[in-house]
């Protein structure tokens, strides 16, 4: 048996692999088989709000075409520098060797393993961890990481989950370095897997990113003004910003329909103004990605005092009752955190039972409003890619304020 900072989703006990690494199971025997692909799938069917959540699979095929072809390789190599600093500032702290390194939203894994090779090449001891809700894309994600690593005969180092950014199964505190690229951010969520003094990186898109395409596809341009630091809020302060920004060409009709197929512009944009764009054979854009790095602190003292507002507020729906909540410190934040969210999801895990990680009894996963029959279910999620995904139509004709969409 290996010791792992797996979580069971069940019950949130410790995952532990069998021999073979073939199954991991907890002290409740709840048992998870590892995929063929190598990958583990730890988002329970009732989690799920939609038969596929996430990215679909021709997006996850359009993104690591794109991708493979180092189009957007400068942001890759920025974080990268970040993610090696911040190790070796870790390393030089901390007594046991290996860095954990989670990349949350991986997608198909392109700048997950980029971040794998360039933390080897600096011989920095690490667990990396890529986690994504779309299935689709842990494949890919986790097929990649074998290709790569039979490449050089080694196994592979990697742990490619599907599961949940809300409901991360991973040990409380456990995480060095977490990333989040062009992907929603769930700052109570990351809190709780991030060590305290450990790194947060995200990275989103800038005002002019893509700013040729986006004008050939709207009528008119809307400006951004999503904020990742007012987002990360109270427990995590910014230590360093940087801008990437630079110009690139796409040389073929089949670079710009990938590209288009991989961000929410594909669904958004009138049907005339995506058939102008096949007539194009190539077209150069502006990349601006903007890299936040945080650091989480410890939780405000601020919010216990808060908690006894909200115990008064959700006690008549508590069905644990007051003296139960205060028991539960963890409980107490995210009740603050739901209490203030801009958008509250999904229900705890409840349930003794695994189901069959195939199966599709869809339950309600990330756009989902709070349920009603826990006040302990929310976390808070904001600006999203898929949240926004849900409410609009695809015969836009003007384009949304999106930080996520342009990626
Ligand atoms: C725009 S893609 C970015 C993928 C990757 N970070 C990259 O930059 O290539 C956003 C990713 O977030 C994933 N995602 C969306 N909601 C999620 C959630 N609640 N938990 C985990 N992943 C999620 C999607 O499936 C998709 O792969």
């Amino acid at each position: 048996m290996t010791t792992s900072i797996l979580l069971c989703p069940v019950c949130k006990e410790s995952l532990q692999a069998n021999e073979s690494n073939k199954s991991l199971s907890c002290e409740n025997n709840h048992s998870f088989d590892r995929a063929r692909q190598g990958y583990l799938n730890l988002l329970l069917a009732h989690k799920k709000n939609s038969k596929n959540p996430g990215d679909s699979q021709e997006m996850v095929i359009a993104r690591q075409a794109f991708l493979n072809s180092d189009f957007y390789r400068p942001i890759s190599d920025s974080l990268n520098q970040i993610i090696v600093d911040a190790a070796l500032k870790i390393q030089a702290l901390k007594s046991e060797k290996a860095i954990q390194v989670l990349d949350i939203g991986c997608g198909e894994g392109y700048y997950s393993q980029r971040i794998h090779h360039s933390l080897s090449d600096h011989q920095i001891e690490h667990n990396l961890f890529g986690l994504d809700i779309s299935k689709d894309a842990v494949i890919a994600a986790a097929k990649r990481a074998k290709a790569e690593a039979a490449l050089v005969s080694k196994s592979v180092e990697s742990e490619w989950l599907v599961a949940s950014a809300i409901d991360i199964p991973l040990q409380a505190h456990s995480i060095d370095i977490a990333t989040c690229l062009f992907t929603r951010l769930m700052p109570d969520s990351y809190h709780k897997v991030i060590k305290q003094d450990g790194y947060f990186i995200c990275v989103n898109t800038g005002e002019k990113h893509l700013i040729e395409l986006r004008e050939k596809l709207y009528d008119e341009i809307t400006k951004t003004e999503f904020d990742p630091v007012k987002n990360m809020g109270e427990d995590f302060e910014l230590i360093d910003h940087q801008q990437v920004s630079y110009q690139n060409t796409l040389s073929s009709q089949q670079q710009i329909q990938d590209l288009l197929l991989m961000t929410p512009h594909n669904w958004r944009t009138k049907a005339d103004k995506k058939e102008a764009l096949t007539s194009l054979e190539e077209l150069t854009v502006t990349i601006d990605a903007q890299i936040h790095v945080f650091k989480a602190k410890e939780k405000a003292i601020v919010e216990v005092e808060v908690v006894e507002e909200v115990l008064e507020t959700v006690s008549s729906s508590n069905p644990w009752g007051k003296s139960k909540v205060a028991a539960e410190p963890a409980a107490l934040v995210e009740a603050v955190s739901e209490v203030a969210a801009e958008a509250a999801v999904e229900a705890p895990a409840e349930t003794q039972t695994v189901a069959p990680q195939e199966t599709s009894t869809e339950v309600a996963p990330q756009s989902k409003a709070a349920s009603s029959a826990s006040p302990w279910g929310g976390t808070k999620v904001v600006a999203t890619e898929e949240t926004s995904t849900k409410a609009e139509t695809p015969a836009e004709s003007k384009e949304k304020s999106n930080p996520w969409s342009n990626s």
